[in-house]
């Protein structure tokens, strides 16, 4: 079967966070977000695709501050509430029924209820026609405890981290399951004498 190109989205899982942001005037936004991703393995920075017209790209543009917050599956009704397109007076953590968690460096506050939260400043913007990519670099990262392990690991089958498949005219709320394989990072080289150790 083939696909029109523009249904690349469908053909693989995506994760779901919730981005929130602070604006200049003290509104609390939230968001979910799925086109995100840690941009390579040791390094700090991590990239969102946004489309133009979105609370959130205008605040972290203003503020150069966001917080990426992991729902668990349980607050998939949140996360949709905070989808709703509210103008940016609008506070969505009272929308969804959100506690504000303090962040330790910047001023958006987390999410209570999430199972990590990365605090993360603005480095770069890369501005095309319809969207942005928004390149962030993370200065604090703290996980619940009850949830992942002392070398902060997920336990992702009791923590329930929410992802989605996307279909045609809707979303399919899923969750990562263990395949059965575990692999060494050590596995991917030929020569183990080679092997640069990851921080
Ligand atoms: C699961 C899910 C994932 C989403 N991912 C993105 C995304 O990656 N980029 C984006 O621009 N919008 C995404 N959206 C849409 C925004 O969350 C939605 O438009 C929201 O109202 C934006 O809020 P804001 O205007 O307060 O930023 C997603 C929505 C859902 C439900």
């Amino acid at each position: 079967m083939i696909l029109t190109p523009r249904k690349r989205e469908h053909i693989m899982p995506l994760p779901v966070v919730l981005i929130s942001t602070l604006s200049g005037d003290g509104v609390k936004n939230a968001a979910p977000w799925s086109n995100i991703t840690p941009i390579l393995r040791p390094f700090n920075d991590i990239v969102l695709g946004s489309w133009v017209k979105r609370d959130t790209l205008n605040i972290i543009r203003a503020t150069k501050e966001f917080v990426i917050n992991v729902p668990t599956v349980d607050m998939v009704e949140a996360v949709m509430v905070c989808a709703k397109n509210y103008p940016p007076e609008v506070d969505e953590f009272e929308q969804a029924g959100l506690r504000a968690r303090p962040s330790r460096n910047v001023k958006p506050p987390g999410i209570e209820g999430c199972l990590a939260w990365a605090e993360c400043t603005l480095v770069e913007e890369i501005s095309r026609k319809n969207y942005s990519l928004v390149i962030g670099t993370v200065v604090h990262l703290e996980v619940d405890e009850g949830f992942f392990n002392e070398a902060g690991e997920m336990d992702y089958e009791r923590a329930k981290p929410l992802s989605v498949m996307l279909g045609d005219k809707g979303m399919y709320f899923t969750r990562p399951v263990f395949a059965g394989r575990y692999a060494e990072y050590s596995e991917m080289f030929l020569s183990q004498e080679n092997h640069t150790p990851v921080e």
